[in-house]
């Protein structure tokens, strides 16, 4: 079955000024698929870190605003002209004296964070591995930010319970000191219990609706070789219960143990976990499929595709996978960064760019993918 889309988000160019160590210029990517190479340190990281602020996020580098401006810069300025709900937009983004301050079409913004949901990308940088590998919480936090880019009533939600979460370790704190504070806890259990399952309701929900579209992108990526799953996991089947069946253990702990703060993800490959049994390239594929379906989950909702933002993602993957991020990857504008001269050659349609000393050089004319507008 075709969609005819008539709205794509893309990049038509983003100019740089005083950004890092990018010299003073410009790039005009393709519609389709844009691999940006160069040697170490040269900028190309510095290149997606630009772009990526404009979704009205911080640095996914965790970068202080300051840190953006060229060493013996006074200050940075960046301009991306962007086509979006069906014409172009501009939005422009400065740092001056460590304050980021951004206009969006010509009027100022309050802040950076009000172009959220303007200009929208899916980033994979090699930190994203630890959603695999990490600790449960990064887990969470990846289904929380997608979440409440979707549905901004679930931020609100999520909020709610996690002001409960307090109040209520606080509560468990003071009781033993106060033992007639007892009488109030279920009050809080009440409330924590009504937020909590909403919160588990909705990430669970979401997790099945990205299921179906992450194993189709990794069965793509591993040439069908490998099989995909994942699943929710609730730290409780009823959390008022287990609230119920918690309270002494949780009073002398003086914290909530169970809630959707503990819940997590199962990843699998092959049915066995991909955390304990995942390669480096398997578990690269499946962070790139979480993230790519992310994207499509997105598209799916209403919205338009995301541009795809993918730094350093070649390494590790072998030349089959390598070929379907390369050129598998249509209907949306996509950023590849890479190292190696050999991965650029595996490009079947798009444009290329070296970076060298912050300098962008077009390699080949941009091609392809320019679809119907
Ligand atoms: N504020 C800044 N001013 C000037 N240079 C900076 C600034 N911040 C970072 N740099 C420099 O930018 C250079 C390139 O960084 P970047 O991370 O983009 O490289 P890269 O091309 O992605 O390299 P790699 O292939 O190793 O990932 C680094 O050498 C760094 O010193
Ligand atoms: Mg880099």
């Amino acid at each position: 079955m075709y969609v005819t889309r008539c709205v794509v988000l893309k990049i038509c160019s983003l100019a740089f000024d005083g950004f890092r160590n990018l010299c003073t210029g410009s790039m005009e990517p393709c519609d389709g698929m844009n691999v940006i190479y160069g040697k170490n340190a040269q900028g190309k990281t510095n290149l997606l870190e630009a772009m990526w602020l404009f979704t009205g996020g911080r640095s996914f580098r965790g970068a202080k605003d300051a840190e953006l401006v060229g060493f013996e810069q006074e200050k940075a300025s960046l301009s991306l002209r962007f086509y979006s709900e069906g014409r172009e937009q501009e939005a422009e983004l400065a740092v001056v004296n460590g304050k980021r301050s951004a206009v969006l079409n010509g009027v100022p913004k309050k802040s950076p964070a009000q172009l959220v949901g303007t200009f929208r990308a899916v980033l994979f940088s090699p930190e994203h591995l630890s959603l695999i590998k990490g600790g449960p919480a990064l887990r969470r936090a990846f289904i929380d930010a997608a979440m409440c880019q979707i549905k901004p009533a679930y931020a609100s939600l999520l909020s709610h319970y996690n002001h409960t979460l307090n109040q209520r370790n606080a509560l468990l704190k003071d009781i033993p000191r106060h033992a007639e504070l007892l009488d109030t806890l279920e009050i809080w259990d009440d409330r924590l219990a009504r937020y909590g399952e909403a919160v588990t309701k909705e990430r669970a929900s979401y997790i099945e609706k990205i299921e179906p579209s992450a194993a189709e992108i990794y069965a793509g990526i591993s040439e069908n070789q490998e099989r995909f799953g994942i699943q929710y996991r609730k730290s409780a089947e009823n959390l008022s219960e287990a609230l119920r069946a918690a309270r002494r253990e949780e009073i002398q702990y003086g914290h909530t143990t169970v809630g959707p703060h503990r819940d997590d993800l199962d990843v699998t490959l092959n049915g066995v976990s991909a955390r304990s049994f995942g390669s480096q390239g398997q578990q690269r594929s499946l962070v790139l499929a979480l993230k790519l379906a992310e994207a499509g989950t997105l598209e799916k909702l209403g919205g338009e595709p995301p541009v795809v933002l993918l730094d350093d993602v070649m390494s590790e993957l072998d030349a089959g996978r390598q070929n379907y991020l390369l050129n598998r990857l249509d209907g949306r504008q996509v950023f590849i960064t890479c190292c190696e001269p050999e991965t650029i050659a595996r490009l079947e349609a798009g444009a290329r760019f070296e970076v060298r000393k912050g300098e962008i050089y077009v390699s080949t004319p941009g091609t392809g993918h320019s679809g119907p507008g």
